[in-house]
């Protein structure tokens, strides 16, 4: 596992996009496991304005995101369809069709799941995954449990992811109590894992992430055992 620990958001923000500008240069066809939430806004933005500049080339680029609340449509304000169009895939010359986001309308989420799966070995497998990390350990939307679950499957949010995502919404009662979530086995899967992580807030569970007990008590220390992880964040004493 490789830390790399940057003086400011900014910074981790470019790092990563090196990484992934590298990846792409690397395998212009790549499939890219992509994230949400606030962390990874400055790494889309630093990767929209190298598409601008001509640096790199999305159009044979495919991509595959970790997460969807359940319930919600992907023109919705809150989706993560909507959240990925307007920070990335809007901003840089990707082909729509190749990018998906699990469907949180899916009657059948396990169905869909499956579906899901079946996509992403069908191109090969992730060739770089993008990861936050939850307050609570969580990756994707995999939150602490009793054991660690491989398909892309619906979830429970935890209360703290609750807490956590209400700030996004009008009131913590708008926050989707459900998700789909990419599983553990396409995650692990993935040749290179990339997580990003800012705030001094998140320390502790970074710690515990990377150095603590592997346990699905703490799903992200899971990616202790892969054998290609780059983190980058700005906590210091990491
Ligand atoms: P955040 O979310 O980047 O908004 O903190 C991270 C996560 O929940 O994975």
């Amino acid at each position: 596992m490789k830390v790399i620990r940057t003086k400011s958001y900014e910074e981790m923000s470019r790092v990563a996009a090196d990484v992934i500008g590298a990846q792409i240069i690397m395998k212009n066809d790549c499939l890219l496991g992509l994230a949400t939430g606030t962390t990874p806004l400055g790494t889309y933005a630093e990767l929209a304005s190298r598409c601008a500049a001509g640096e790199l080339d999305f159009s044979k680029v495919r991509t595959v995101n970790l997460d969807e609340y359940k319930g919600l449509a992907p023109d919705h304000v809150q989706s993560y369809r909507y959240f990925m169009d307007k920070h990335l895939f809007d901003l840089v010359n990707i082909d729509k069709a190749n990018t998906r986001v699990p469907d949180g309308l899916a009657e059948d989420s396990a169905a869909m799941g499956l579906a899901y799966d079946e996509y992403i070995e069908s191109v090969g497998g992730i060739d770089l995954q993008l990861l936050g990390i939850g307050h609570d350990g969580h990756i994707g939307f995999n939150e602490p449990d009793d054991c660690f679950t491989g398909p892309t499957h619906l979830v429970d949010l935890t209360e703290m992811t609750i807490d956590a995502n209400s700030r996004l919404f009008e009131s913590r009662d708008e926050v989707p109590r459900q998700a789909v979530t990419m599983g553990m086995k396409s995650i692990m899967q993935a040749k290179k894992i990339l997580m990003v992580v800012n705030g001094e807030e998140k320390k502790e569970i970074l710690k515990a992430a990377l150095y603590g007990e592997i346990t699905p008590q703490v799903p992200a220390s899971l990616i202790q055992l892969h054998p290609d992880v780059t983190v980058v964040t700005d906590i210091e004493d990491i």
